[in-house]
């Protein structure tokens, strides 16, 4: 067995798109961390979940009786749909629910890519603006963030005025933190062409200050194709049950979506689990305020200590290990802390952390005290494994 599928199978017809597609930097398992690191007390920095778990009201939910295991879910999620819409003020009908926002992100590129199409992003970028382009036969352009570790507008500006089928822009910034503010949008806005589908990805939205805008009021009132995209994965802390959604700005564009996704798409527990989180902003809220007070000390912390962080409006920091970002990430396993490397060319120093409890952020904080900056601590701590 080899990696390339196409050599130990030669008479089937791969899609060569597929077959070719880089792989998706997932963090590690839980059991995959222990048997590592051979150590049991994890702090799982890896993929910007809520450290404290999810609404009370969402297990009491799922043992109420509620769920039908037995029959298929509503493929229109009309509950759901009927409460977000409520709740941003939009036509359930521009809303179309996910298995995870990432199906909405495949769903957009199945819709509005077609093979040689160009799709625009960012650099470093989330692996699935890249990847579910790439799997549509389209050619990924990606603007590189400034020195200051932020957007940069007016090369986004050029790049948008080369008329891209689709731009896939993530705000907050996974990985870096960013969030775009009201002029920033606005420049950008101004230099779409209307051949040019705008993918939002708020994926952190619930952690950003005040300042930034909200993105589904601000590309409604601006009047550009475009489609919004929020998950329960994160703030709301249901990241195992996988639900998101998109807001666009037609009942078309939803139609289109609705049409590239598989139809039972998002399982009964899923669907209920939502709507009872929905119901408890409270705690959300709650959860999200001990989270962005944890983020900006850990930032200040590690700024403290020499270490460059770039500004975060999200649940983690993207630092500059000073070292290749893998090995950092090594010795921190060695620690029972999970992060993860960056692995994207031209950003392999760099290593994003997500928040955690401030028990786990502390460790983090002294971990990289101790190992940024010292790469011969760094290697004695790799020579005895994991
Ligand atoms: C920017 C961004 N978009 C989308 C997702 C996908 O989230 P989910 O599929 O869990 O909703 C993530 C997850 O990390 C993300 O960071």
């Amino acid at each position: 067995m080899t990696d390339d599928p196409k050599s130990d199978l030669p008479a089937l017809s791969f899609n060569s798109n597929i077959a070719a597609l880089p792989k998706y930097n997932a963090g590690l398992t839980l059991a995959a961390a222990r048997a590592v690191s051979r150590r049991h007390d994890i702090a799982r920095l890896a993929s910007n979940e809520n450290p404290y778990g999810c609404s009370p009201e969402v297990a009491r939910v799922l043992a109420s009786g509620a769920l039908e295991i037995g029959r298929y879910s509503d493929p229109g999620c009309e509950v759901l749909r009927a409460e977000l819409a409520m709740r941003l003020d939009v036509s359930a009908a521009e809303i179309v629910i996910g298995n995870g926002s990432e199906e909405m992100i495949a769903a957009a590129a199945r819709s509005f890519l077609t093979s040689g199409a160009v799709a625009l992003t960012v650099a470093p970028c989330f692996g699935l603006h890249e990847i579910e382009a790439l799997a549509v036969g389209a050619r990924v352009v990606k603007v590189p963030m400034t020195d200051a570790l932020g957007f940069d507008v007016t090369a986004l500006a050029a790049a948008l005025a080369t008329k891209p089928s689709l731009v896939f822009l993530p705000s907050p910034w996974n990985p870096v933190g960013a969030a775009l503010d009201a002029l920033q949008l606005g420049e950008l806005v101004r230099a779409l062409s209307p051949a040019t589908m705008f993918v939002l990805d708020e994926a952190y939205r619930e952690f950003v200050p005040p300042e930034i805008p909200d993105g589904i009021r601000f590309l409604r009132a601006a009047r550009v194709p475009h489609i919004v995209l929020r998950t329960f994965s994160k703030a709301y802390g249901l990241a195992g049950l996988r639900v998101g959604y998109a807001v666009c700005s037609d009942s078309r564009i939803a139609r289109m979506l609705f049409a590239a996704k598989t139809p039972f798409n998002v399982n009964a527990a899923a669907q209920l689990a939502a709507v009872a989180a929905l119901q408890d902003e409270a705690w959300m809220r709650a959860a999200v305020r001990r989270i962005t007070a944890e983020r900006d000390r850990v930032r200040n912390e590690l700024v403290a200590r020499g270490v460059t962080v770039a500004p975060s409006a999200a649940n983690f920091v993207f630092f500059d290990a000073g070292l290749n970002g893998s090995v950092l990430a090594r010795a921190l396993l060695k620690d029972g802390i999970v992060v993860k490397p960056w692995l994207e060319a031209g950003y392999t120093q760099f290593v994003r952390a997500s928040i955690g409890t401030p028990e786990e952020n502390d460790r983090l904080i002294e971990s990289v005290e101790r190992l940024v900056g010292a790469p011969a601590l760094v290697e004695a701590a790799l020579v005895d494994g994991p």
